[in-house]
């Protein structure tokens, strides 16, 4: 979604604005600007479209001097991608880039417009300018605080006024803001990667607190003007970790990392060969205590979720009710305390899941955070977290998160069934052993994935697909069809194998290829039936399934091999050729595979 930058220091303020814009690409945008402040003079440019086009405006425009300025990458939610509609918003005298919604926009405009304030764009940003504009007399912090108390949704602004040079204000509330520290200079951004290049220090701005970059050099107060003390943090993301190192696509280098993503994230939660999450502040005995299992998330982090639920209910016979976000959100959840609702999120900023972890808490029940990103809002206010060590993931395409997501499940699941005596220690042993053995069998499909540059080549001109499972292997085709469709734009759907012919299967004929995932071997005569069926009606078939297994000619056309391990963990190397199908088939068609259209990497949007 959106992303706001900020800088004060002794370098060339638009480079370092367009530098670290271009580090927030990744979030999803459709057009972006700056503003500078030099000299009492504040001058704004922005465009529509891709930051090369800001680029080249300003370039026309001369270039913009100065030290001191703020920049944005907007994802249109108020009024359509435009250059108007674009922050930074203001006038002579102040200007903001804003992230999140203004809820009452509508009541605050009509008022400001009785008033005489005349809007030139449709955003509810522009009304926060001109309600800073109104209430400013000279100070600030004042005008800030008024305006605060006005304005109701979510929101980090970066602000400049006119006649404070070399200044930044910035305030947040439920939208994510850091403030970073250099060597006399200061930073804000919405995001650390952002930053990396000149700092890997930074502050966590909180809801409610004002941040004033004056000069280099960064103050916190809050809204009553206490100053306040602030713990610096130390990013443990380098600058490579958010660049392509040699890779065409973020993507694919990221799906690239998915077996060194597994072992930082499992080693530290394995102890001498036994899984173990205590580090979270979860007991065995807590878990076993718990009455039921949720897990709640959205789009690829629900779709870790499914998986969890069908490795936990078959190991610890616990049973688990898995929700998208915004749905469970309301449709008033019955919990208690003593129900754990599991929260998965790489961002740890989705506004659906940090909304249904708020509910679970007022409702008493224990959470529990899945989080890839450290210190965002939904690690911060869950009782207990599980980072996953994925390192940045900037492909809006979620791939190596949902790795190391099913990776937390089956240490989660393990631990569990342990706890509850559903398997005996040794059964433990083997399993945690197995799932320490799944980065080098990545490796080995890595190191195939022609075979899945082949699937592209025939999938390319496809409008749609199908992609079909059972059990372990439907939860896993759900993710092969969001990724496809997210980035190839072929409109793809996951269905489960025996469903099919309660009507699906009429949609099926030589134009619908099929995708059958077929890896639980308990199930694969069943499956194998379904394919058939499919291909006796013209489908072109393709089988993702164990090496070993020889699929006759007339079943599939096309089989993708993959390296044998326990059932139980064949998810973690089968989504492997669906996240390169996905990839290649995405390339082949010309698409912005990193940026797909319309999407964002974090939702912070209801
Ligand atoms: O940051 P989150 O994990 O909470 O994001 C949830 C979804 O928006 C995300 O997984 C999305 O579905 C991915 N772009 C899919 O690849």
């Amino acid at each position: 979604m959106c992303g706001i930058v900020g800088y004060v220091g002794a370098r060339d303020c638009t480079q370092v604005l367009l530098d670290s814009l271009a580090k927030l690409e990744y979030r999803g945008y459709d057009s972006a600007g700056i503003a500078v402040l030099d000299n009492d003079v504040i001058t704004t440019c922005k465009a529509q479209g891709r930051l090369a086009n800001l680029e080249e405006r300003i370039r026309q425009q001369g270039g913009i001097k100065g030290h001191c300025g703020i920049g944005h990458t907007r994802w249109a939610t108020h009024g359509e991608p435009s250059d108007i509609n674009s922050h930074p918003h203001g006038n002579a005298v102040v200007s903001i880039v804003h992230n999140g919604i203004i809820e009452n926009y509508k009541t605050l405009k009509e008022r400001l417009e009785k008033k005489g304030y005349t809007f030139i764009s449709q955003t509810d940003t522009e009304i926060v300018a001109k309600l800073l504009d109104y209430y400013y007399n000279g100070d600030p912090i004042e005008a800030i605080r008024k305006t605060e108390a006005r304005i109701e949704g979510s929101y980090a602004l970066g602000i400049l006024f006119r006649d404070f040079p070399n200044t930044i204000y910035s305030i947040r509330k439920d939208s994510p803001l850091i403030v970073a520290k250099g060597d006399g200079e200061a930073f804000i951004a919405s995001d650390v990667p952002a930053i990396l290049k000149y700092t890997k220090e930074y502050y966590l701005l909180e809801s409610g607190e004002i941040a004033i970059l004056h000069e280099g050099v960064a103050s916190f107060m809050t809204l009553d003007g206490d100053p306040i003390e602030k713990e610096l943090l130390v990013a443990n993301w380098d600058m490579e970790a958010a660049e392509k190192g040699g890779y065409e696509h973020f993507m694919l280098k990221e799906i690239h990392e998915q077996p060194t993503a597994i072992k930082t994230t499992i080693a530290p939660r394995i102890v001498d060969g036994m899984p173990d999450i205590e580090e979270c502040g979860v007991t065995l005995q807590m878990l076993k205590n718990f009455n039921n299992i949720f897990v709640v998330a959205c789009g690829t982090a629900m779709h870790a979720g499914i998986v969890g639920k069908y490795v936990i209910e078959k190991l610890a016979r616990v049973s688990v009710t898995v929700d998208v976000a915004s749905e469970f959100r309301y449709r008033n959840p019955i919990l208690s305390p003593d129900d754990l609702v599991i929260l998965v999120s790489q961002s740890g900023e989705t506004a659906d899941t940090k909304e249904a972890l708020r509910l679970s808490k007022d409702r008493g029940a224990k959470t529990l955070a899945i989080v890839n990103v450290k210190g965002s809002s939904i690690a911060r206010e869950a009782d207990y977290v599980l980072y996953t060590h994925a390192g940045p993931e900037i492909s809006v395409a979620s791939t190596k998160a949902y790795m190391v997501q099913i990776a937390v499940f089956y240490l989660i699941a393990f631990e569990l069934a342990y706890a509850k005596g559903q398997i005996d220690e040794d059964e433990c042993r083997r399993l945690t052993k197995e799932l320490s053995s799944v980065p080098k069998f990545i490796d080995v499909i890595l190191a195939q994935k022609d075979n899945c540059q082949y699937v592209a080549s025939k999938l390319v001109n496809a409008e749609n697909l199908l992609y079909i499972g059972r059990g372990l292997d439907y939860a896993l085709s759900m993710e092969g069809s969001l990724k496809l469709k997210e980035i190839s734009y072929i409109h793809s759907e996951s269905y489960a194998a025996g469903e099919l012919k309660h009507g699906t299967i009429s949609l099926v004929t030589d134009q619908m290829p099929v995708i059958a995932v077929v890896t639980q071997r308990d199930l694969f005569d069943k499956t194998i039936s379904n394919v058939k069926e499919v291909k006796a009606r013209k489908a072109q078939t393709f089988i993702v399934t164990h090496q070993y297994i020889n699929i006759d000619d007339d079943v599939a056309d096309y089989k993708i091999g993959i390296p044998t391990i326990d059932d139980m963990l064949m998810p973690m190397l089968a989504v492997v050729p669906l996240q390169l199908i996905a990839y290649y088939t995405s390339v082949l068609r010309g698409n912005d595979v990193d940026k797909p259209r319309n999407l964002a990497k974090s939702v912070t949007v209801e």
